[in-house]
């Protein structure tokens, strides 16, 4: 549970993700998903509730712990930092596997020879997998929103994640963008990674998920197999219904 003055943003909201599974999060906006997915990372601290991983209970380790542990969050607003090439922003996601953490990472300061060459070869690769190898050297706040996107994708991934949490990440693509990105997370899924995305195009997550949770004013809603969340009369007032009428 956590609010924001007299708002409360999320309540008894509770999902569950296996390993080698995608589970959709849906719901119209203001729902809570994003505040949902900074108390998972640690971004937020929760006023009360359990997050757990793996077993254990992490609600009250710091966002840079839980990274430690394999939680990766590509956020909903993009935060690159400016001034750095794509691939140093790629990097910096390594924090969570190496010695030397976020700070060295965000401050610059000279890596050590063999960690330095691992840390660019994992950023290289996860770029790869985005579909962006060729823009690494570019400055990244260059680059379109929807590029912007992909290359925080690629630096959750550079954090050797067991847990992705993907905060819509397909907005702003074009088709071909959203169709490489789908490919990349059934792929990832197949990998054994436990990914949790949020994505307001209904039919990009039914495709990709093996469950779906919807919110609504901070609530679960509803929680299935994609099948019985597309028929839930609930869900249909609440979110398809208002996506329907809006498109
Ligand atoms: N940092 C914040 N301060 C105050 N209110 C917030 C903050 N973050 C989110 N909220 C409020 O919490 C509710 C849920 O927001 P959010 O989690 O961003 O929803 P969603 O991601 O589903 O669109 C909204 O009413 C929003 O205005
Ligand atoms: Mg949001």
């Amino acid at each position: 549970m956590r609010s924001f003055g007299g708002v409360v943003a999320v309540d008894g909201a509770s999902v569950a993700v296996p390993s080698g599974e995608l589970h959709g999060l849906i719901g119209p906006n203001g729902a809570g998903k994003s505040t949902l997915f900074h108390l998972i990372s640690g971004y937020l601290r929760a006023d009360r509730g359990e997050v757990i991983f793996a077993g254990q209970r992490v609600e009250r380790l710091p966002p840079h712990a839980r990274a430690r542990l394999g939680i990766s969050i590509a956020f909903q607003a993009v935060r690159l930092f400016r001034g750095m090439t794509v691939l140093e922003n790629v990097m910096v996601g390594a924090h969570s596997w190496t010695r030397h953490g976020l700070l060295d990472a965000a401050l610059r300061l000279p890596l050590h020879g063999r960690e330095e060459a691992e840390i660019r070869e994992q950023a290289a690769s996860a770029l790869e997998r985005v579909g962006l190898p060729h823009l690494a050297s570019r400055a990244a706040e260059s680059l379109p929103l929807g590029q912007q996107r992909c290359v925080q994708v690629a630096r959750a991934l550079c954090g050797r994640p067991r847990v992705l949490l993907l905060d819509e990440p397909a907005s702003g693509l074009r088709w071909a963008e959203r169709e490489s990105l789908s490919a990349l997370l059934a792929q990832l899924r197949a990998e054994g990674l436990a990914i949790l995305l949020v994505e307001h195009d209904v039919r990009f997550v039914t495709r990709l998920a093996s469950a779906i949770t919807v919110m609504d004013r901070g609530r679960v809603i509803a929680s299935g197999v994609p099948d019985e969340i597309r028929r839930d009369p609930a869900v249909i007032a609440a979110y398809l219904g208002r996506e329907r009428a809006s498109a």
